[in-house]
């Protein structure tokens, strides 16, 4: 059979950083809570002239540019953060990148998860058409109420994925394990542009969702635990994902170390057996999160920084919130060290433009009405920018950057 799977994929974030410490500080809060308690350092926040499709595009431009657009007849978008209720952020993104018209474009949704939705349908694609691609892009910006406890939790970023037959990166194996749950544990009302949140709750029904989606796999005749080499996880923060490693090694009796820091790598107990925590969270302690985009960003740090992957089997867990999950896992291809970004996402978040916590407030709480022709400050070095809105649509350009 075939192999499909992610063929390239690259990671993008926004303009500016909040430092966390800073945040602390101004909340009156221990930093230690935010760095060790969350497993969160700083947070991406994005310019006025950004959006989700100014990063998604920024994203999927590389890729574009190594692989070409032969094949490509459909981009997928997926986001929580959607900037229209019925044209796709695709769309925009489609003329950005000059792709041509015999592509066909859409949205899905389904908070944090639809990425994963987003590649399980191009490679139904790309089984069912043969040598056609499918560009995937995850893109998203978090957003919680100023003051409430997800504030730390916010974060912005995306990750273009292409997907084909003899990926050079990862097979996605052809098992998977799906868990649907109706739980309101985070959601966000069409007016409002802020996520509603039941913090608890939330963690419940991801780790719930969890060894849910887990049992199926194994249902559906997925690896035993034994066969898993690293694994990866949604990072709403990343230690979530530590949360969820102890869960699945309570569910599973398998020793797996839930060491998420170096320090607790040094520390941990004789037999533990490490899947990749520390590693897939490298980017993500620093983006904050991304929603749609945080289980590929943790997926392009382990990529980046693993350098013995080749030929290993990766398990990666999947929840979007309301909710849907899916376990899946894939098998990283031979030559996949030369991707080698981890010197290009280092310098993306090196450069952000850290923000003071006024200025950051002040950015938070502004509202752009669609009803009034606005043009925003150029702020981004990225190579798209969001101009404003004419006419109630909103208008996207090419940069020099
Ligand atoms: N030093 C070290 N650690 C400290 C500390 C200190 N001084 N003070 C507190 N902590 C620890 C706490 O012990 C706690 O750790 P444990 O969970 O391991 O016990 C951690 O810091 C957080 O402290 P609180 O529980 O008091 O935090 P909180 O109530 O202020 O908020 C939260 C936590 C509910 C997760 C909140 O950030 C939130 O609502 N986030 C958004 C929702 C979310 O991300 N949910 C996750 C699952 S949903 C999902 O995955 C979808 C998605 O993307 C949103």
């Amino acid at each position: 059979m075939t192999s499909i799977g992610i063929h390239d994929l690259e990671l993008a974030t926004a303009h500016h950083v909040v430092e966390l410490d800073r945040l602390a500080e101004y909340a009156g809060v221990d930093p230690a809570k935010y760095r060790l308690g969350l497993g969160q350092d700083q947070m991406s926040f994005p310019a006025p002239d950004e959006d989700i499709i100014t990063m998604g595009a920024s994203a999927a431009l590389p890729v574009i540019e190594r692989n070409g657009i032969d094949g490509i007849r459909t981009l997928i978008f997926a986001t929580e953060s959607g900037v229209d209720q019925s044209k796709a952020a695709g769309v925009s993104v489609h003329r950005l990148l000059g792709l041509p018209p015999q592509v066909r474009v859409t949205e899905f949704k389904q908070a944090c998860y639809s990425g994963t939705a987003a590649l399980q349908a191009a490679i139904g694609i790309v089984s069912r058409f043969p040598g056609e691609r499918v560009l995937v892009i995850t893109s998203d910006v978090a957003r919680y109420a100023l003051d409430s406890p997800g504030e730390p939790t916010q974060g912005a970023g995306a990750v273009a994925m292409l997907v084909g037959e003899n990926p050079a990166l990862v097979e996605i194996e052809r098992a998977a394990g799906i868990f649907t749950a109706d739980v309101d544990d985070f959601w966000r009302p069409n007016d409002s542009t802020t996520a509603v949140v039941d913090g608890a709750l939330s963690m419940s029904a991801y780790l719930d969702a969890l060894t849910g989606s887990w049992d199926d796999l194994r249902a559906q005749g997925g690896p035993e635990i034994d066969q898993i080499d690293r694994m990866l996880y949604h990072q709403p923060f990343t230690k979530m994902a530590k949360k969820g490693q102890q869960r699945l090694a309570e569910h599973t009796g398998a020793p797996l170390s839930a060491a998420l820091t170096r320090e607790e790598q040094a520390a941990a107990p004789a037999g533990a057996r490490d899947t990749g925590l520390f590693t897939g969270s490298i980017y993500n302690r620093r983006l904050g999160n991304s929603y749609t985009a945080s289980l590929y960003a943790a997926l392009a740090a382990l990529l980046d920084h693993d350098t013995e992957l080749a030929g290993r089997r990766i398990g990666m867990f999947s929840y979007g919130s309301g909710s849907v999950s899916e376990f899946l896992t894939g098998v990283v291809q031979p030559g996949y060290a030369e991707h080698g970004a981890a010197s290009r996402v280092e310098a993306a978040l090196d450069a952000r433009v850290p923000l003071e916590v006024a200025e950051y407030r002040e950015l938070h709480a502004r509202v752009l009405p669609s009803t009034e022709d606005a043009q925003t400050p150029r702020v981004t070095r990225a190579p798209f920018r969001f101009a404003g809105v004419h006419g109630q649509a909103r208008q996207y350009e090419r940069t020099a950057g």
